[in-house]
């Protein structure tokens, strides 16, 4: 029985497989990886521990990746312009953890955007902030730009005077003010945090925002969101005091990692390899592809917030389809049609299951080569089956067939190669 039921997982994943090679992927928080970068995942790091630091390991058997990690330590100090970079943490909720468990006391407050804001679940009372004990404050908003109320943050901030103030969405439309609030952070004292997770391949290719120039101490992320690398996760920091970066390191072994899934690790390393070459092309390409893609829903009668400010200025766009049956079933309908995507919150939304809106990303669809022709059609796919209703069987065969244009991953070594195939491991 037991290799039947291997057979059948292999064969759901096979089917998946498939599936996906005839669908437009447009979950803002995915992304596909290099063909050099996966060929790491099937590699003999997958089997090992290295616990520790560089050259500290408790274990032996580290010499190659030792030198694998210090390399990706070292990319990751150049492209994101900082003097700390970890890259243990196993994703960018662990990576949260890390930062949580190094500068933040159970019973302390830390300030944050609220989930209808499009903060991300971990800063909430019931993610990892509640169970850690800290209090979340939020800061005031503005709807009409879609980033916080600078004056109001500032005087939260006075009031509150948290030890660490923490930003970064999951609906991450416009950079935040943070420039604007640095007299203010040095005035409290406070630790400023960015969760960067959606936005990291973005400010890899220098688009969005260079968090440490706004005056943020630590960054916090995912390394498979706009940045596509592996299922993993990074913590990076510019000026942090020798304590701060004990104590970062120490949150993160022994306190929220054993093993860092050295395959991803070498995963994640070839992606920065590669996002030192490519990663300006794709970022551009990304972020013109958003708006792109907001301006051809929007003229087809799709509510995409933010249209006085071009929509976006990063990889992702927001909808308010409460008019065409709200997000649940309107993202139900577009994956009848082959469109994947995810509902999501919106400002005022008080429920995270039948939320008014969807968000889309451009950032899976940039990595396949569509650029700005390719969005009106994506848009025109998107409007038939919410606006007009047609039947998504229908839509989902000319889905299918677009889809099947764009095959291969661009902005990497070895691109041209097969997207969802592994390429074999032999010296
Ligand atoms: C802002 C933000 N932070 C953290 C995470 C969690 O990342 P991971 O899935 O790598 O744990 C997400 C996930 O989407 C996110 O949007």
């Amino acid at each position: 029985m037991s290799k039947e039921d291997a057979d059948y997982i292999r064969n759901q994943v096979m089917e998946h497989n498939s599936w996906f090679n005839d669908c437009i992927p447009m979950i803002a928080s995915e992304n596909l990886m290099s063909p050099l970068a996966k060929e790491m995942l099937i590699s003999d790091f997958a089997d090992r521990y290295a616990e520790g630091l560089i050259g500290k390991r408790y274990y032996q058997g580290n010499i190659y990746v030792d030198k694998v990690e210090q390399r990706a330590v070292d990319l990751a100090k150049k492209i994101f312009e900082c003097d700390f970079a970890d890259v243990r943490p196993i994703s960018g909720t662990v990576a949260n953890m890390a930062v949580l468990f190094a500068y933040a006391q159970p019973g302390d407050t830390i300030t944050t955007c609220a989930l209808d804001q499009g903060a991300h679940i971990s800063t909430c009372e019931f993610g990892a902030f509640g169970q850690r004990g800290v209090k979340s404050v939020n800061y005031p908003w503005k709807l009409d730009n879609m980033n916080l109320d600078v004056d109001g943050t500032a005087k939260l901030l006075r009031e509150v005077k948290p030890k660490v103030a923490q930003f970064g969405l999951s609906v991450f439309l416009f950079p935040p003010p943070l420039k604007e609030l640095e007299d203010t952070f040095n005035e409290v004292g406070c630790l400023v945090w960015e969760d960067c997770a959606h936005v990291l391949g973005l400010i890899a290719g220098g688009q969005f925002q260079k968090p440490f120039e706004d005056g943020v101490d630590i960054v916090s992320a995912s390394t498979h969101k706009t940045f596509p690398g592996p299922n993993h996760g990074i913590v990076l920091g510019n000026g942090l005091s020798e304590e701060n970066t004990k104590k970062i390191q120490h949150a993160i072994f022994p306190g929220v990692t054993s093993s860092h899934h050295l395959h991803a690790m070498a995963a994640l390393a070839v992606t920065l390899a590669e996002m030192d070459v490519f990663g300006k092309d794709y970022a551009a390409q990304a972020c013109k592809n958003a708006r792109a893609l907001g301006q051809a829903l929007y003229e087809r009668g799709v509510p995409v917030l933010c249209e006085n400010l071009g929509f976006t200025r990063s990889h992702a766009i927001a909808l308010d389809v409460t008019e065409f049956g709200k997000g649940k079933a309107c993202a139900k309908l577009l994956e009848d049609a082959n469109i994947i995507c995810n509902k999501n919150m919106l400002p005022s939304d008080t429920s995270s299951v039948n939320p008014s809106g969807l968000r889309l990303g451009t950032q899976e669809m940039t990595r396949l080569g569509m650029k700005e022709n390719e969005m009106d059609e994506v848009a025109d796919f998107i409007a038939r089956v919410v606006v007009k209703k047609e039947d998504p069987a229908k839509v989902k065969k000319e889905v299918t067939e677009f889809k099947h244009g764009f095959d291969t991953i661009q902005y990497c070594f070895n691109a041209g190669e097969p997207a969802y195939e592994y390429r074999k491991l032999v010296p």
